[in-house]
C-alpha cells in the first residue's frame, strides 16, 4: 500500500510527502514533529509496540497507529518512512520499509552492525529508494557555517582539530541505552565524528580510543559514560577528541566545541557563536572575527523533504554516513583492543563475508 500518487499538497501546492512514524518514542516523537513542522511531511501512520505511545501519537495527528510494522505497511498509503526505535531494530525495520517501496530516513546510529548498515545501503540502491540518517547536527548554524568557512578556504589547509562534547546527562542509568557497552561511543560519539569527517572534510585513515564509565560513589554504572581519541584524518588532520556525559563543571552541551586549526588560522565553534582569526590578522593585532551563524536553508526535514522531491543525496544519505558508521566499530574494537584500528571501507566485501 505503499509510494502511490500522493495526494496531499504543501501550501506552496508542493506534494507533501506521506510519512510513517516507527517508534514514536523520546525522539521519534520529536522527529515527526520536526518534520510536519517544516511544512514538507504529514504524518499518515505511526507504530510502536507501547500503547500509550501509539494513543500519544494518534491523540496529537488523527493518524492510526499500529503494534504491527507489517500490518501498518499493509494498511497505510505511505512515501516513506522514518524509524526511531533503539538501534536494535533500525536495520530490519528499514529494509522492509525499504522491500515495500519506501523511502527512509532512519535515526542514528545507523545498524549495529557494520554489515547490516551495507545491506540497508544497497537494498536502497538497488530499489532505487533514498535511504538517509538522521545527524541533525551537520545542519545545526555552527556546524554549517563553520563547514562554509572552512572549505571556502578561509584558514587554509586544516591541519589539527580540537573537538570536545560534554554534558550531565543520566541516560547511562536507565532505559536501553545503559545497557550499551560502548554507550558514549554507539550513542553520542557516532554524531561527533560524522561532524568530524563534515568539517575537516576529510575521511579517517585510522584511530585509537579508550572509554570507560564513570566511577561515582553509590553508582553501578556499567555503561562507558567517558571516551579519548586520536583520529588520524587523511589530509593529514589530527584530531584530539574528548567526551563525557558525566560533567559536572562547565558541560558545553550537544553542540559540543570545537577548534579547527589550518594552516593560514583558526576557527573555534563555541556553542552558537564562531570565532575566526587568521594569521595575517593575528600579526597586524586584529581581534578574531566574531560570527553569528546564519540558520541554513534548507533546514534538517527541510532538506529531506527536498532529497525526496529531487532525488539528490542529502547530507547524511547512506552513502556518505557508512564511513561515520565505520569510524564508530572501528572506535569500539580499539577500545576493546588497546590496538589503533583502520575503519573498513570495502563495503562489498562484508557482504560477501
Ligand atoms: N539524532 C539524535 O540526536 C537522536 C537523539 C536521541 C535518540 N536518537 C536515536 O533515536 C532512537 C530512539 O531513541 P529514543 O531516545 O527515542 O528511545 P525511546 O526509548 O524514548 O523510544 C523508542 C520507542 O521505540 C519503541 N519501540 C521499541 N521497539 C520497537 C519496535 N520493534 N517496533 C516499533 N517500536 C518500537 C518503544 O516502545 C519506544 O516508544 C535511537 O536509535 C537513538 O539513538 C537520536
Amino acid at each position: 500500500m505503499c509510494n502511490s500518487l500522493s495526494v496531499l499538497f504543501t501550501s506552496r501546492g508542493d506534494l507533501l510527502i506521506r510519512l510513517l512514524c516507527v517508534g514514536l518514542g523520546g525522539m521519534g516523537h520529536h522527529d515527526w514533529n520536526a518534520a510536519i513542522d517544516c511544512g514538507g511531511f504529514t504524518a499518515v501512520g505511526g507504530v510502536d509496540i507501547d500503547a500509550s505511545s501509539r494513543a500519544a501519537f494518534t491523540d496529537k495527528t488523527g493518524a492510526p497507529a499500529f503494534a504491527d510494522f507489517t500490518k501498518a505497511l499493509a494498511t497505510i498509503d505511505a512515501d516513506a518512512a522514518l524509524i526511531a526505535t533503539p538501534d536494535l531494530f533500525h536495520a530490519p525495520l528499514t529494509l522492509n520499509a525499504l522491500d515495500a517501496g519506501l523511502d527512509v530516513i532512519c535515526e542514528k546510529p545507523m545498524a549495529e552492525t557494520l554489515r547490516d548498515a551495507a545491506r540497508m545501503h544497497f537494498g536502497a540502491l538497488r530499489g532505487d529508494r533514498m535511504l538517509m540518517v538522521h545527524h541533525q547536527l551537520r545542519w545545526h548554524p555552527s556546524h554549517h557555517e563553520a563547514r562554509r568557512r572552512i572549505a571556502g578556504g578561509e584558514i587554509g589547509e586544516v591541519r589539527r582539530m580540537d573537538f570536545h562534547f560534554s554534558v550531565h546527562s543520566d541516560v547511562c542509568l536507565r532505559g536501553y541505552r545503559s545497557q550499551l557497552p560502548h554507550l558514549i561511543l554507539q550513542d553520542l560519539a557516532v554524531h561527533h565524528f560524522d561532524l568530524i569527517r563534515y568539517l575537516s572534510g576529510q575521511e579517517c585513515d585510522s584511530l585509537y580510543v579508550r572509554d570507560w564509565p564513570a566511577p561515582e560513589a553509590g553508582l553501578d554504572i556499567s555503561a562507558a559514560t567517558d571516551a579519548i581519541a586520536i583520529l588520524n584524518m587523511s589530509g593529514p588532520v589530527t584530531v584530539n577528541y574528548t567526551a563525557s556525559i558525566r560533567e559536572l563543571l562547565d558541560p558545553v552541551g550537544y553542540t559540543c566545541t570545537a577548534h579547527v586549526h589550518g594552516t593560514e588560522g583558526e576557527l573555534a565553534i563555541d556553542g552558537e557563536q564562531l570565532r575566526l582569526q587568521t594569521r595575517t590578522k593575528h600579526a597586524d593585532g586584529a581581534e578574531p572575527e566574531r560570527i553569528t551563524p546564519p540558520v541554513p536553508d534548507p533546514g534538517t526535514w527541510s532538506a529531506f523533504a527536498r532529497a525526496l522531491e529531487t532525488r539528490e543525496p542529502t547530507l547524511t544519505h547512506s552513502a556518505d554516513n557508512l564511513h561515520s558508521l565505520a569510524m564508530l566499530f572501528a572506535a569500539m574494537e580499539s577500545a576493546e583492543t588497546g590496538a589503533i584500528v583502520k575503519p573498513v571501507s570495502d563495503w562489498l566485501a562484508l557482504l560477501k563475508d
